[in-house]
């Protein structure tokens, strides 16, 4: 690769083209990231997906310094996300909490802002204990991310992340910006099945977290989504890894990607997905597999008290 111009886009509700492959730094150790930063935009990645969650926003700045000081890219070039964090939902903190993760991240603006979670916790909260969490008012924090992309502010486009199918008709019957893209977990183990003809159907873009299936939590660690055995079988066939499989098999349904990696082989193997299509015969083939979804945030988000969310069914609305 090497030419990030070469990566295909996928068009958005707001007529921005978003790159079908960007970095994933949820997890990217600090220390590591900045040069997973560097590595991925240097062998052609031209979409860095952040958060200021992920605790590393400030690195990943300073990497992209260097990379515009050195002439390697400009902002222009590149597509950046990052997500409003659960204890910054009140409307007042939201435009803050955006202009805190522009200046972590040094780039003048975001090309992308979306909603983390269908959950808020107290201002400051550093937690997801009972205690932590927030009145959830999805519909102040969407206004105020309206505004945020309406004034010409520091976002070009918004979106959601964990929203089932529930969630995002419940804000659409509100919103007057529709969400550009809704981030989810989507991978062959996961397919979001219920979701994906949903949004398809609202013009919605799906962007896949965890596209190779990381992230588990303690009920659902023993899946590794990269042995399924169609994926060994499929890999075999295109001579490409199952990794690759997995991120093609999204790609081809019209997802962007955003796997994660500061390991510079796999970086570069993760972006190469362009130059093969896996049949029509072959994707039919990702029906038949079992679904479990692994990120479930029920260790995070259900609880007794405060959460709005006493079960994980009432997280994810069933779809689970
Ligand atoms: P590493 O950073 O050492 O490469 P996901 O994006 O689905 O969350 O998956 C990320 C996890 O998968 C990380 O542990 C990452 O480790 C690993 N990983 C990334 N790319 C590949 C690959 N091509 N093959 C196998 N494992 C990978």
């Amino acid at each position: 690769m090497g030419k990030g111009a070469d990566i295909p886009r996928f068009k958005l509700n707001t007529g921005q083209y978003i790159p079908a492959i960007g970095l994933g730094t949820w997890q990217s150790k600090p220390g590591l990231v900045g040069e997973a930063v560097k590595t991925a935009i240097k062998v052609g990645y031209r979409h860095i997906d952040c958060a200021k969650a992920y605790g590393n926003e400030k690195e990943i700045g300073d990497a992209l310094q260097d990379l515009f000081r050195e002439g390697i890219v400009t902002r222009g070039d590149l597509w950046i996300t990052s997500k409003l964090w659960n204890s910054d939902q009140h409307p007042d903190d939201v435009p803050k909490a955006l202009a805190g993760s522009v200046e972590r991240l040094q780039c003048g603006y975001l090309d992308l802002y979306l909603m983390h979670w269908p959950v808020a916790l107290k201002k400051g909260a550093q937690g997801t204990a009972p205690e932590d969490f927030a009145p959830l008012d999805t519909k102040a924090t969407w206004q105020a991310m309206e505004k945020c992309v309406e004034s010409g502010g520091k976002t070009k486009a918004i979106g959601i992340s964990n929203f089932s199918v529930e969630k995002t008709e419940k804000l659409l019957s509100y919103a007057k910006v529709v969400p550009a893209v809704n981030q989810v977990e989507c991978h062959p183990v996961w397919q979001q099945k219920k979701l994906q003809p949903y949004l398809r159907s609202k013009g919605i873009h799906l962007s896949a977290y965890s596209p190779i299936g990381s992230g588990g939590s303690s009920f659902t660690e023993h899946i590794k989504v990269l042995d399924h055995p169609l994926l060994e079988t499929l890999a075999k066939k295109y001579n490409k890894t199952p990794a690759e499989i997995a991120l093609r098999w999204n790609v081809q349904l019209g997802h962007s990607v955003l796997p994660k990696s500061t390991n510079a082989n796999r970086l570069e193997q993760n972006i190469d997905i362009f130059d093969f299509e896996i049949s029509e015969e072959d994707m039919e083939k990702f029906n038949s597999i079992e679904q479990v979804r692994i990120l479930r945030g029920d260790d995070m988000w259900v609880h007794d008290t405060n959460s709005p969310y006493k079960t994980v069914e009432e997280l994810w609305d069933g779809d689970i």
